[in-house]
């Protein structure tokens, strides 16, 4: 086995036994308190749905941001949500059984090995892709499937700017006890995604959320771009 499947195989064994509490527990993440729910309302306002769109939920988890796309979508609309754990797509079937919403498609995949389908309206991903070592590579394989004018928003956390590492790998140990935190901070991967959704798209905007501890990144399809 490669490290990469190795790594692969821990994530997805980590979040096996995490799914059946990651709504509650969530709550909690990456400390109690933290304005997680506003966070996640600012991403999906970052998108621009309109009633009718499809939406890719990149890294879903166990849907947490599906009914606030439901709420603008509506039953017109579709929600595709990829994710490498079958155990955290179950839960995020559960809660489509729950809400009665017939319009969600879930495919377990390895966001680096998704075929974006063409023409999607907006993808989202929100405290997930800085986990995949390839997230330059989603962004751009999302880019280029967007239909014209779609949006690409990614929410996740980040280390604060004038934070030493010493101090963010004692930080984040505890939210991230599964992952090699060290890797993460070193790794820095908000900037890879900052770096590739520059690259990527038109209109980009970046925001620094809560002391810097979070980032929304956002941007449309390029004018002109082929795709989607
Ligand atoms: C912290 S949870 C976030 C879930 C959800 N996006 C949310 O906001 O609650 C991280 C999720 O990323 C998924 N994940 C990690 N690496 C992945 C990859 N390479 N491809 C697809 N999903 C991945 C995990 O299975 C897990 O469900």
């Amino acid at each position: 086995m490669s490290q990469a499947d190795g790594t692969r195989e821990h994530l997805i064994g980590t979040y096996r036994k995490k799914a059946k509490h990651y709504d509650v527990t969530s709550r909690l993440y990456p400390v109690p308190g933290y304005p997680q729910q506003a966070q996640r309302r600012r991403a999906v306002r970052a998108l621009g749905l309109r009633a009718g769109d499809t939406v890719i939920d990149i890294a879903c988890g166990t849907g947490l941001n599906f009914p606030l796309i439901e709420q603008v979508i509506g039953p017109g609309g579709r929600i595709v949500g990829v994710d490498l754990t079958d155990a955290m797509l179950a839960r995020a079937q559960d809660r489509a059984r729950t809400y009665g919403w017939g319009n969600i498609s879930l495919v377990q995949a390895d966001a680096a090995a998704f075929d974006f389908p063409a023409g999607a309206d907006a993808i989202l991903s929100t405290y997930a892709l800085s986990q995949v070592p390839e997230c330059a590579e989603v962004i751009a394989h999302g880019a280029a499937a967007l239909s014209a004018g779609g949006r690409w928003a990614v929410l996740d956390l980040k280390v604060p700017g004038s934070t030493p590492d010493w101090l963010a790998q004692l930080g984040t140990a505890a939210v991230r006890p599964f992952a090699a935190i060290d890797q993460w901070v070193m790794r820095r991967p908000w900037e890879s995604i900052r770096a590739a959704m520059q690259e990527e798209l038109a209109d980009f905007c970046w925001a620094e959320l809560f002391f810097g501890t979070a980032f929304l990144a956002a941007g449309s399809r390029r004018p002109g771009t082929s795709g989607g």
